[in-house]
């Protein structure tokens, strides 16, 4: 009789203890999201240099994400990036690094990071010219060329790179954020280089709008800037490219 008792009593128990167990589950799982996702600080707007807006619109840093992500993860866009486009984008982001070579900003040793790299071409062309220890960042990974991080928060330690190349400047919500993480991961005389639009508005899913070099160089603390030249890079129209002389 006390048996079928305590067997009674396990069964009307059976799912509180369920729901419990899947509730905690569930709450640890969003904390660690709500950790990883917590957006850097906001600056004081009156900081900003003239020549670069913030895009207003983000009601929080995971509407920028997911913002980011809608095109990322696009299935079709996606197949089309590891088809169709991948040889003609890799051979033109060969013929920029090839050109660094040449100018010495760039060797075979260089270790080297490509931010917001999506598929991983840029990364593909710097392995195809032979700097073969590279890498690439975007918000969702593509291994093994792209490994996941965000640029706002490099999963990097300090003085990883020799060589930091990105086209996305413009997608930065924060960018002196996104600046100051490139110059805690670069070595002290790494190389820096940036594709950005300066002409005109960028497209929908930027997060800033920059109109001259001016903000740059005034957000790259620790670095001397060697040059700014036109280009005609996948719709960007500048190559400006930072040395970090100090730690
Ligand atoms: C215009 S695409 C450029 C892709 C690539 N560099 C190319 O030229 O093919 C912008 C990329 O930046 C990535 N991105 C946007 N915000 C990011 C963030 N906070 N951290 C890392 N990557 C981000 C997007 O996921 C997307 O892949």
């Amino acid at each position: 009789m006390k048996t079928d008792l305590q067997k009674l009593t396990f069964i009307i128990l059976k799912p509180f203890i369920l729901f419990i167990i899947l509730s905690l589950s569930i709450f640890v799982f969003l904390s660690i999201q709500a950790t990883t996702r917590r957006p850097p600080p906001a600056p004081d707007s009156t900081a900003l240099p003239s020549d670069l807006k913030i895009r207003p619109g983000y009601s929080s840093y995971d509407s920028y994400l997911q913002r980011q992500l809608n095109k990322t993860l696009n299935p079709k866009l996606r197949h089309i990036w590891t088809t169709r486009d991948w040889d003609r984008k890799v051979s033109k982001f060969a013929q920029f690094f090839s050109d660094l070579q040449r100018r010495d900003l760039i060797s075979n040793s260089s270790r080297s990071l490509c931010i917001g790299a999506r598929v991983g071409q840029e990364v593909a062309a710097l392995r195809r010219i032979g700097v073969e220890n590279s890498v690439g960042i975007d918000l969702v990974p593509y291994p093994p060329l792209v490994i996941k991080g965000d640029f706002h928060h490099q999963p990097f330690v300090d003085g990883s790179f020799d060589f930091e190349f990105s086209n996305v400047f413009d997608h930065a919500l924060y960018p002196w954020q996104f600046v100051g993480e490139i110059e805690r991961t670069l070595a002290r005389g790494g190389v820096c280089v940036l594709h950005v639009l300066l002409s005109r508005r960028a497209d929908k899913y930027s997060a800033n709008d920059l109109f001259s070099v001016k903000p740059l160089e005034e957000m790259f603390k620790k670095s001397e800037l060697i040059e700014v030249r036109s280009i005609d890079g996948f719709g960007l129209d500048t190559e400006v490219v930072f040395r970090k002389i100090r730690n």
